[in-house]
């Protein structure tokens, strides 16, 4: 558990293990002061490895995710001091380099505003939805720099050069339902069903076996830029990996999964992950078939009548 304060950032750990991580500056937009990137590594860090937390939620206070890079504190107060400009960089390097393989599973909320260097937590986290009416925009040639950082990279990889190209150079904003078609979000929805679809998506997550889970999204990321034959072997290291990781909770999910749904008929893989998966526990120690499943089970005969 954080109980640490942070001046720029709320951290809100819920019991299920859900912990929100709310951009807290809205008087600024929450625009990323170099202080509020200090703190991000710090929460990022501990929130890794901190065995209350299962998944984060990233999300901004008041009306906005992230109006970008703190013009005045980030850019101007920085731009003749190397020491304090190259600091405030690396700070700022959680976005990409830690969010890309974080060992948790990592979903953004986008309340509102969506700008500029704000793409690229957006982005790197595994998942994102937005708010219908949420503004999206590379303000950046407006001002007078171009998308840096990592940005263009991953808005050329994430939409189409058409999307990318256009919004990029002539700084118009987009909407979230804009963004769920263009692919930037996963998906978009009301604002007022906007925290329950959130929390649906993230317990559905914490449902899946998480060593499974974290391997999966691993493998989703590293194989993008590798050939064939080094993803087939990166690949096959990982299910190794996930093995033996499951081995250390005394679990084998391999074994298990197979085990429930050809014996035991206790859940049915394409519908929902197996008895215990998220904690470990398992039927034959006592684990409750899912009740959907176990409802199933009475049409047996049918079932069994169409697998011959
Ligand atoms: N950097 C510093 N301060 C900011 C930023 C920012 N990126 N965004 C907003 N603020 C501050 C404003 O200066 C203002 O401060 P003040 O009350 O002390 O004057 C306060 O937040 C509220 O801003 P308003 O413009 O009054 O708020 P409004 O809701 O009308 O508009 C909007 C919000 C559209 C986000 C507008 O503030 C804006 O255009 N911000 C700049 C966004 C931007 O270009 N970010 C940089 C992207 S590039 C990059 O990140 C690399």
């Amino acid at each position: 558990m954080l109980k640490k304060k942070f001046s720029c950032v709320k951290v809100d750990q819920q019991k299920d293990g859900i912990t929100w991580v709310i951009f807290n500056r809205p008087e600024k937009r929450n625009a990323m002061s170099p202080t509020f990137h200090v703190e991000m590594v710090e929460i990022l860090d501990h929130l890794e490895t901190d065995p209350d937390t299962k998944l984060v939620i990233l999300t901004g206070a008041g009306v906005s995710f992230s109006a970008g890079q703190d013009l005045k504190e980030f850019f101007r107060e920085t731009q003749d001091r190397e020491d304090l400009k190259s600091v405030a960089y690396k700070n700022s390097m959680w976005r990409s380099d830690k969010l890309w393989m974080y060992n948790k599973p990592t979903i953004s909320m986008v309340n509102g505003f969506c700008i500029g260097g704000a793409f690229t937590q957006c982005i790197c986290t595994d998942f994102a939805i937005a708010a219908d009416d949420a503004i999206f925009g590379l303000s950046e040639v407006n001002w007078g720099i171009l998308p840096g950082g990592m940005v263009s990279k991953m808005v050329t990889d994430l939409l189409s050069q058409r999307d990318a190209m256009f919004y990029a150079c002539t700084g118009r904003t987009f909407t979230g339902k804009e963004a769920a078609k263009m692919g930037m979000v996963n998906l978009s929805v009301p604002k007022k069903n906007l925290r329950r679809e959130t929390l649906k998506l993230a317990r559905e997550l914490l449902e899946k076996n998480p060593n499974v889970l974290r391997g999966t999204k691993h493998a989703i990321r590293a194989t993008q830029d590798m050939s064939w034959r080094a993803a087939a072997d990166y690949l096959a290291a990982k299910g190794a990996e996930i093995k033996q990781r499951d081995e250390a909770r005394g679990h084998d999910a391999y074994a298990e999964g197979i085990r429930q749904f050809i014996d035991e008929k206790a859940y049915r893989p394409v519908f929902s992950p197996y008895v215990g998966a998220a904690d470990g526990k398992t039927t034959a120690k006592g684990g409750k078939p899912r009740p959907s499943a176990a409802s199933k089970k009475k049409a047996k005969p049918k079932r069994a009548a169409k697998r011959k």
